[in-house]
């Protein structure tokens, strides 16, 4: 649950995998929660603020190559500055806030993915830069690697710029998956999986029914 505020706001993140269709279903679910009458705020990590975006720009346009500490560390600073300045205002005024991607991404693209995970101290500092502030949900998109390194493809085929992380190999991607369902076997309280390889309007309609079976709405 959310620590380090009171308020009504509530926090859902959205995680998974490159090309695994969160985001339009992150604004499905905007949609549906505003036609109810909630006040819903939509943001992203990384680069949903003015200092994210120059983060942003720095790790995943590939004009430089972090090593793995320096990446991670970015991504940390991009949190810090977001959660300070966009997200707790929303959960302070009671907004819901729905995040495309948050701290699983870090535990699957950089302790997992970079291998940084035995590394002494790493929890703390995930937490340092999250400021008290943790998701009441998450939703997990599954999809199998090939399948989600196929949409990927086809996305730039159809002139879409991917990132210098969508460009990674297979076996970083494998990483990330299993990286994603260990969290989820672990958090099964928080973390919900969500079938990404079904249509749509399935997809959405999960989505929805974790609402509904969790009291949320
Ligand atoms: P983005 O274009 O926003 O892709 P997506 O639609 O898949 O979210 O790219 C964000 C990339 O940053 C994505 O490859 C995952 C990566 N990332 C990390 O490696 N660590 C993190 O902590 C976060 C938030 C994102």
């Amino acid at each position: 649950m959310t620590d380090g505020r009171s308020n009504t706001g509530r926090l859902i993140t959205f995680e998974g995998g490159d090309g695994s269709g969160k985001s339009t279903q992150l604004h499905m679910t905007e949609t549906w929660l505003s036609e109810q009458g909630y006040k819903v705020r939509v943001t992203h990590e990384p680069g949903d603020t003015q200092l994210g975006k120059e983060i942003r720009r720095l790790l995943l346009e590939g004009e430089y190559t972090p090593v793995p500490e320096c990446e991670l560390l970015m991504f940390l600073a991009d949190r810090a500055q977001h959660v300070r300045e966009v997200m707790m205002p929303a959960l302070e005024a009671g907004e819901w806030v729905l995040c495309d991607r948050y701290s699983d991404s870090t535990m699957a693209y950089q302790l997992a993915g970079r291998k940084l995970a035995d590394l002494e101290g790493l929890n703390s500092m995930l937490s340092f830069a999250e400021l008290g502030i943790s998701p009441d949900l998450t939703l997990w998109f599954d999809l199998p690697v090939t399948e989600a390194l196929h949409r990927i493809r086809s996305r730039s085929s159809m002139g879409e710029a991917s990132t210098r992380l969508d460009e990674e190999a297979q076996s970083f991607h494998e990483s990330v998956h299993a990286a994603f369902a260990k969290l989820h076997s672990v958090h099964s309280d928080r973390i919900s999986r969500i079938d990404a390889s079904e249509a749509i309007d399935r997809v959405q309609q999960q989505i929805q029914a974790v609402f509904t079976e969790r009291g949320l709405v």
